[in-house]
């Protein structure tokens, strides 16, 4: 692609609304700080102090979850075309992102147990089991066991985002047919030398396999550290039990499987 499509237009009417009346295009409204910064609405009355903390590291969470669907897409149309080193530049840019959003569960690590306690409350039935950005990235990324449908489910009726994540075939799938589409099985990739391309794209799928599953263990040591590993979820599931189950998942089992094939002991 030529930067050419992204060019700004010359007049600067189709952009009203984002603009000063003299046309301007500015720092707070280019990015709608006037709206983003309004959004940060915590509950407890009166607010307590560590509230704010609480939703900016969930919304920006959420941010960067929209960003790495937006990024996952662009990864899966570069496999389906076929171009090997896109997609590896593309899959070190969804590392770079996961990597960011398991950093922000630091933050979060500041907050002692009895003071989240003074404002669970205000929390309602309001649980990250609800993400469906979450859930799509999962799905999108190759989740189809049953558990995850069961739990896909829990919350009623399937959202759009994820049923069209489970309708597109799984990363893996995507893999499996770009190395077959090259003539060459996994085994090969990783037993040769020529296939340097393709096994680095393999080795960064399993990178962000690691990333997100560093991602999953570090959040439930925060519940744990939180709310202890006997309290249940805001989301009616048996908490940090619940979450523990969730570690052992792979998005790659065959990424896996071969390792054990050239590791010879
Ligand atoms: C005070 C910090 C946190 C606590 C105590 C906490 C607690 C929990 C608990 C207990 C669950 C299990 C489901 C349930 O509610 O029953 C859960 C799930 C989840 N939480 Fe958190 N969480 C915290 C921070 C975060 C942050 C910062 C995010 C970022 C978006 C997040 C996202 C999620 C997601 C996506 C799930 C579903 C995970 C899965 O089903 O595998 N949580 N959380």
């Amino acid at each position: 692609m030529t930067g050419k499509g992204h060019k700004p237009a010359s007049a600067p009417a189709s952009a009203a609304g984002s603009r000063k009346s003299d046309g301007e295009v500015t720092y707070p409204s280019y990015l709608a700080l006037d709206e983003l910064l309004q959004l940060q609405r915590p509950r407890s009355t009166p607010e307590h102090p560590d509230e704010l903390l609480f939703i900016i590291v969930h919304q920006a969470s959420e941010l960067w979850f929209k960003l790495i669907l937006h990024e996952l897409n662009a990864l899966i149309s570069l496999i389906e075309a076929r171009d090997t080193l896109g997609a590896l530049t593309s899959v070190r840019r969804v590392n770079a992102l996961v990597r960011i959003v398991t950093g922000q569960l630091s933050a979060l690590e500041t907050l002692p147990p009895q003071r989240f306690a003074q404002f669970r409350a205000y929390l309602g039935t309001s649980s990250g089991s609800q993400s469906v950005q979450f859930r799509a990235i999962e799905a999108m990324s190759g989740m189809r066991d049953p558990h995850f449908l069961q739990v896909l489910k829990q919350h009623g009726e399937i959202a759009p985002l994820v049923k069209k994540a489970l309708a597109k075939p799984t990363l893996q799938q995507l893999f499996d047919d770009l190395l077959n589409a090259e003539g060459v099985t996994l085994e090969e990739v990783y037993a040769g030398q020529n296939q340097r391309p393709l096994q680095m794209l393999a080795e960064g799928l399993l990178e962000y396999e690691q990333g997100f599953a560093m991602w999953r263990f570090l959040h439930v040591q925060l519940v744990e550290r939180i709310i202890g590993p006997a309290t249940s979820g805001t989301g009616g599931t048996l908490g940090s039990k619940y979450l523990q189950k969730t570690l052992s998942q792979r998005f790659f089992p065959k990424l896996w499987e071969v390792r054990s094939k050239f590791f010879k002991g």
